[in-house]
Parts: C-alpha cells; structure tokens; sequence
C-alpha cells in the first residue's frame, strides 16, 4: 500500500524540481572526513583526528600542497558530527562551538583562499545518522540558505531517520532550495540507498534531474570484502544502475578508501581502477597528512584520473566474467579511446590471461595499449592479436585502449585523434616515444 502511494507521489513530483546548476560535468573529486575519522569528537584526547576546524584546514592544507588539488581534487567535505546538538535561537544549524570555534563561514574562507571548495553534510530527517539535529521538511529552505550564506559548494544529503514520504518529498525540495540560493551548490543525495536502490522503486531519470551525484548502496567500510561486496552490487544491476549515469549525474558507490589499513597495494590499485570505470567520484578518506608513497601513487595517476573524468561521462560496464575468476571492464572514452580492466579474484599467484581486443568486441582497426599502472605501451595490436596480461591475485591491469596511427603515410586519417593521443592530459608520465605521434 504504501508503495503504491510512493508511485502516486512519484507521478506527481512538478518537472520545475530540476537542478540546473551546470556542476559536475565530470565525477567530483576531492575528500571526505566520515570513513577514515567517522565521528571522533574527543578533540582532548585525540586532537590531530578529531571532526574539528583543523582537521578541514589540514586536508585543505595537503589538497594545495601536495599536488592534489592541480590534479582535480578539489573538494574538502566535513560529513557527520559537525553541529552543535542544538539549532540555535534563530532556527539555523550551528557547529559545535568548541570544536569549530571560528565558524563555517570562516573555514570556507580558509578553503576558498587554496583554491578549494567546501563541502558540508545534513541529513533529511529528524536526525542526522549519528544523532545530531535533522533537516525536517520545513527546515529545508533555512539550512540551504545558510549553506548558501557560509560559502558552502557541496552539500551531502543523507537520510538517517525519515520515512519515504518525507523523502520523497525532501529531496527535491532541497534540490530546488539551493538552487533558490543563488549559489552552485553541488548536491548528492543518499535518496536511493535508503530505498534500495534499484528500480522501479528508485526512478532514476527524475533522481538525475534532481540530484548531481548520488549514493546507492551500503557504506563504505576499510576492507576488502566491504569494496568487493559493493563494487559486486554495482555490477549486477549495471543495466540499472549504468545508463543514469553522465555529466552532472553521476552514482557513488561511495568513499575511496585508499591509503588506510585494510587494502593491499594490489587491491588498492583495483578500487582506483573500478571507480575510474564506473565514473564514480573520487572523493578518497584517509590522513593525506600520512599517506604511503604507494598509496599516493595509485591516487595521484594520472591516466586513472584523465579516464574518471572523461568528458563524455559514459559509465563503464562489467564485461566478462570467465571461468578463471578473472573478469574485464571496460569503458568508452572520448576520441575513439577505451578504458580495459582486467581483474584477478584469485587467491593463487599472478594469472596469464589470453585474449585479443576482437572478443572484447572492439572492432577491426589497429591500436595500441598504454598500462595506467606500469606506464608500458603495447604496439601493433589488432583487434584480432592475441594478448596475454598478467594480473596479481586481488589486482588489476589496467589498458587505456587508443587508435594507432596507421602508417606514416596516412597521416591525415586521425589527425584529431592522433593529436588527442598524445595524451597530453596524461601530464609525465606520457613516454616521447608515443607522445610524438
Ligand atoms: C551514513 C552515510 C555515511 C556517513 C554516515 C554519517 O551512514 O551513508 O556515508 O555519512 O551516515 O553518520
């Protein structure tokens, strides 16, 4: 019964709902307190960790410094347990004053100077996920404005502690209240991973209309299985899931987890990979003020990046699974090029895969294979050249795909794409040998 209200209702939403802020052509990309520093708030006893103004300025500080933000990391985002437990006398949400004594506004500022943007959390409903004051419907205009009025450019709106009513309704009306703001306030909702997240109950098509980026499935937590089990789910409803996607639109399949305890290298460079296929932001949790040399590598490649943020914003897909527990992924790129990733789920010792570029349905034509992680290039592929890859157990190997010139005299076939290939964007790594096409 109340399923079919919720049907009605949907029905019913007005098309003046539409977000049109023109952000997030492409994935966001920046950081995000919740999954490395949770809701820590004992700044006394633990005060480099605690959710306070200074753990922001810190990543603000990393972000500009470290060579972050020029590589597309931009957003510095607080999530829970940021408020004081109390609105204040006029009705608005206030930081707890001793753990953010300076105000938001100010740490806006502070992040604005950088040349970063501020994301803030809330949640529809009466309270936040841990308890702190909810943004019920009739407080949804006051608290989009006082984002607006901080400086804020990014809002998480979770749903801890609302009914599908309440959401059905709230989400929109958020979506339309900032726009009201006047600000570009990028906006991600959490709408569909309290509801499933799958259709019919979850309506993509008006969640894009609604919504810049939103979370599907379960949190993120530092393990293994927990990125396996989500990047599982992924996969299986891709036909769903896979088509909502594009520039301004994007699903989240949460956090990257890169750089804390429960991944190994190998199973690090497999999240940056499968996020990069799947379009997903890049928003990583972790101490950048500690972050390993390796884990730095895997979140600052730049080829991985360049195919996340790819202009045409088309989700990839899962492509293959074979008997061997080796799987392919793919994604289409702009100019002609294509995103690969072949994954081992063994648990033995590096694999030798076979294939050829034709049986992961690429057509006739010649290309070549630049490896995101190792930086070697394959020439001379056709579509029907056999290949082999070795892929480490939990791994991955990661192919931007891409048209080879043809012969030198035929040098006015892909002059765009050719030029398009040196793949500037790539920034150093690009070898001269393949960057003077
Ligand atoms: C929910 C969200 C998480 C995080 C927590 C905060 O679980 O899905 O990403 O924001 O709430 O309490």
């Amino acid at each position: 019964m109340e399923y079919v209200r919720v049907l009605l209702l949907l029905a019913l939403i007005p098309v003046s709902t539409s977000l049109d802020n023109g952000l997030l052509r492409t994935p966001p990309m920046g950081w995000m307190a919740w999954e490395r520093f949770r809701c820590d708030i004992d700044c006394n006893n633990d005060p480099e960790n605690c959710i306070s103004e200074k753990l922001f300025r810190d990543m603000a500080d990393r972000l500009s410094e470290d060579g972050w933000r020029e590589l597309g990391y931009e957003y510095v985002m607080i999530d829970d347990c940021w408020m004081s437990m109390q609105r204040g006398s006029d009705g608005r949400l206030q930081p707890d004053p001793a753990r953010f004594p300076g105000g938001i506004a100010n740490l806006a500022k502070y992040i604005h100077n950088r040349g970063l943007k501020l994301g803030i959390y809330a949640d529809m409903g009466s309270a936040t996920c841990m308890g702190y004051p909810g943004t019920t419907l009739d407080k949804v205009e006051i608290d989009a404005k006082t984002f607006a009025s901080w400086g804020v450019d990014y809002l998480k709106f979770d749903g801890c502690n609302s009914n599908v009513i309440e959401q059905l309704i709230g989400y929109p009306l958020m979506s339309k209240a900032l726009n009201a703001t006047g600000r570009p306030i990028a906006y991600s909702c959490s709408w569909p991973a309290y509801i499933g997240g799958l259709p019919p109950k979850v309506n993509y098509y008006l969640l894009g209309d609604i919504c810049n980026v939103w979370r599907n499935f379960d949190d993120i937590q530092d393990s293994w299985d927990s990125m396996q089990s989500i990047f599982n789910w992924f996969s299986i409803h891709q036909d769903d899931l896979q088509p909502a996607a594009g520039p301004g639109r994007w699903n989240d399949p949460d956090m990257l987890i890169i750089g804390n305890f429960g991944l190994s290298v190998e199973q690090a460079r497999t999240q940056m990979a499968l996020w990069a296929i799947m379009a997903a932001p890049l928003i990583m949790s972790n101490d950048l003020r500690s972050l390993s040399n390796d884990a730095r590598a895997i979140l600052q490649n730049r080829a991985a990046i360049a195919i996340n943020q790819d202009p045409r914003g088309i989700q990839g897909r899962r492509l293959l699974q074979e008997k061997s527990r080796i799987e392919v992924y793919w994604r289409p790129l702009s100019h002609l090029a294509n995103a690969l990733v072949f994954l081992s789920r063994r648990q033995d010792m590096p694999y030798l895969y076979h294939s050829s570029l034709a049986k992961l349905n690429f057509t006739a034509g010649s290309y070549e294979a630049y490896d995101v992680f190792s930086g070697k290039t394959t020439t001379g592929l056709t579509a029907t050249t056999e290949f082999k890859v070795s892929i480490n157990p939990s791994g991955v190997v990661m192919w931007y795909v891409y048209p080879a010139k043809q012969s030198p005299k035929d040098t006015g076939r892909y002059p765009y794409t050719r030029r398009k290939h040196r793949l500037s964007s790539f920034g150093k790594i690009i070898k001269p040998s393949y960057a003077v096409l």
